[in-house]
């Protein structure tokens, strides 16, 4: 019988670019998982389960165990502050940046201390104290675009892929803090104990990255 291995995924854009990945490590779900309301999908290959949870979990799942290896944003990674996972493969999908934005012409030298609105309140910290300033930061779950329109925030640490979402609520680009994308991630226990197949997975992905790269 062949190991078990689940894998946290989470459903929406990333998941279209995800699956010709494990599709290419000969893994493929056994009914539609951008559709199903099931949790736990299974696939072609024997005691190999997909699970589909919020982007901002996968790493809780694969740190602790419950996925033995998961796919996220760098966002979500650098927000999380758990070391109990590896990041081996950079998937090169789901490119985008991290930025801080805010309306035109915003005063960022303000004697005052400054409110950020963000859904990555350590980021945001991090960003700030690098620069020696210390700001207000209002945790936000998503629309951080709205912040600064209604008044309550300076400034926004959000990712930005096309600038659509900034350029239609009249905001712009202050900043430009990191590059983003998405990465497979394991769990630490997981790479000793089911080295084999856990290997097979990342260097299948990695030559479907390499392939999608050329
Ligand atoms: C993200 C982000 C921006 C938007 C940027 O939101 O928070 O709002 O995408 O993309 P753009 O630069 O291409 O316009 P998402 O759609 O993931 O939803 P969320 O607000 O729920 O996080």
């Amino acid at each position: 019988m062949s190991e078990h291995l689940s894998i946290a995924l989470t459903k929406g854009r990333i998941l279209n670019a995800t699956l010709p990945l494990l599709a290419a490590a000969g893994i493929e779900p056994l009914e539609d998982a951008t559709a199903t309301r099931k949790l736990r999908v299974e696939t072609n290959v024997p005691n190999t389960s997909l699970l589909l949870v919020r982007a901002s979990d996968v790493p809780a799942y694969v740190e602790y165990g419950g996925a033995d290896v998961g796919v996220t944003g760098k966002d979500v990674l650098l927000e999380h502050s758990g070391r109990g996972l590896y990041e081996p493969v950079d998937l090169g999908i789901g490119r985008c940046r991290l930025v801080l934005a805010g309306k035109p012409g915003v005063d960022l030298q303000t004697q005052r201390r400054m409110r950020v609105a963000t859904k990555y309140p350590a980021v945001t910290a991090d960003y700030f104290a690098r620069q020696g300033k210390q700001v207000e930061i209002i945790k936000l779950y998503g629309s951080m675009e709205l912040a600064p329109l209604v008044g309550m925030a300076d400034v926004i640490v959000d990712i930005t892929e096309t600038g659509s979402t900034l350029q239609a609520n009249g905001l712009v680009e202050l900043d430009d803090i990191t590059d983003i994308s998405s990465r497979l991630i394991v769990n630490k226990a997981s790479m000793k104990m089911k080295h084999k197949t856990i290997h097979a997975l990342m260097n299948a992905v990695k030559s479907a990255v390499k392939e999608n790269t050329k």
